[in-house]
């Protein structure tokens, strides 16, 4: 076949396939409109690694429920780009569209969704602490137009951990959102249970990512290591702290994977790909008729070691035996 030829064709193979797709995956086209399918918005507080691996298995795992966006439903994502007012635009004006399902992908995202309709079910995707949030009435009967998954994040196991990497902990270092309560609630753990060790907790927090660098600087030469909990707005802005922590050699112990796959030193933290899939199932259930009011929050709580080589080679760090033994090395 000439070259000619076969370009028109694929042109016009392309043109029947974008068809057939209701116009591709521009989000723009989806805006505002509501179609004779039934229409999914998806808001995320921002993009970073964790929330992105979420929302890339709640949609296949949706597909695999027959779900299929341009297909089968209409899916309108958007990020808010950790704007609390971007986040409270866009939930409005998924409430003014009518749209048959929200999907709330972290506590502020899911606390806007709520904010703005009583009526339109939404399915928050990895909120720590939902009941504290003030999202559910209860974790077994959320009570109202909302449910979903958490994700565990357990302050005592990462603590265990650090104390077996380093045991010469003294006085603990904290980087962390005032404003993310699902940080709040983990520093609150945190906090009890360092007493218990007679660890003194250093704060270091940040209302926003421009304050994140001089936030681990202000923590150099005071503590002995350094935590994190499970932060949207530390989860952006990871190689910045954890360059300033490793050049003056700090361990520093985070609360997810993507987080020492940032180079974070280690955690004790769940599967996201798992919760990301739950939350899609969950999603898939609501849109076939079941009521969020009744379907309990899904909590994950298998946690699993993680940890960086690279970053322990970085700060002259040996990992015990025991540990590197069950540990997952997420460096590379
Ligand atoms: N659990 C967080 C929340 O409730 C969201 C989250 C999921 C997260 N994975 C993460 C935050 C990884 C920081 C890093 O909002």
């Amino acid at each position: 076949m000439k070259k000619r030829t076969l370009s028109v064709l694929l042109v016009m193979l392309l043109t029947a396939a974008a068809l057939l797709t209701g116009c591709g995956n521009d989000s723009k086209s989806n805006e505002g409109t509501k179609t004779g399918l039934p229409t999914i918005g998806i808001v995320q507080i921002v993009e970073h690694p964790s929330l992105d691996t979420i929302r890339e298995n709640i949609l296949k795992q949706l597909e695999e429920k027959g779900f299929v966006d341009g297909k089968t439903v209409k899916i309108d994502y958007k990020n808010a780009q950790n704007d609390t007012n971007n986040l409270k635009t866009i939930c409005q004006a998924f409430s003014s569209n009518n749209y048959d399902l929200i999907i709330a992908i972290a506590t502020p995202s899911a606390q806007a969704a709520l904010g703005e309709t009583t009526s339109i079910p939404i399915v928050f995707s990895a909120v720590t602490d939902p009941v504290g949030a003030g999202l559910v009435d209860s974790m077994e009967n959320p009570g109202g137009n909302i449910t979903g998954t958490s994700d565990t994040v357990s302050a005592k196991k990462i603590m265990d951990l650090a104390l077996q990497m380093t045991p010469d902990i003294k006085t603990l270092g904290a980087i962390y959102s005032t404003g993310e309560p699902n940080s709040v609630s983990v520093m609150k753990e945190l906090k009890e249970y360092a007493e218990t060790k007679g660890i003194k907790i250093v704060e270091a927090t940040i209302m926003n990512s421009s304050e994140i660098q001089q936030a681990a600087q202000s923590l150099v030469g005071k503590v002995d290591a350094v935590f994190s909990p499970i932060d949207n707005t530390v989860a952006t802005a990871m190689p910045t702290i954890v360059d300033v922590l490793n050049k003056a050699k700090l361990p520093y112990y985070v609360a997810a994977d993507s987080m020492v796959a940032d180079g974070g030193l280690a955690t004790d933290g769940v599967n996201y790909v798992a919760l990301g899939k739950a939350t899609g199932t969950m999603a898939a259930k609501v849109l076939n008729g079941a009521d969020t009011a009744t379907i309990p929050v899904q909590v994950m709580s298998d946690t699993q070691i993680y940890i960086n080589k690279k970053t322990a080679e970085e700060i002259g760090l040996k990992i015990p035996a025991e540990i590197l033994e069950k540990a997952t090395d997420l460096s590379e």
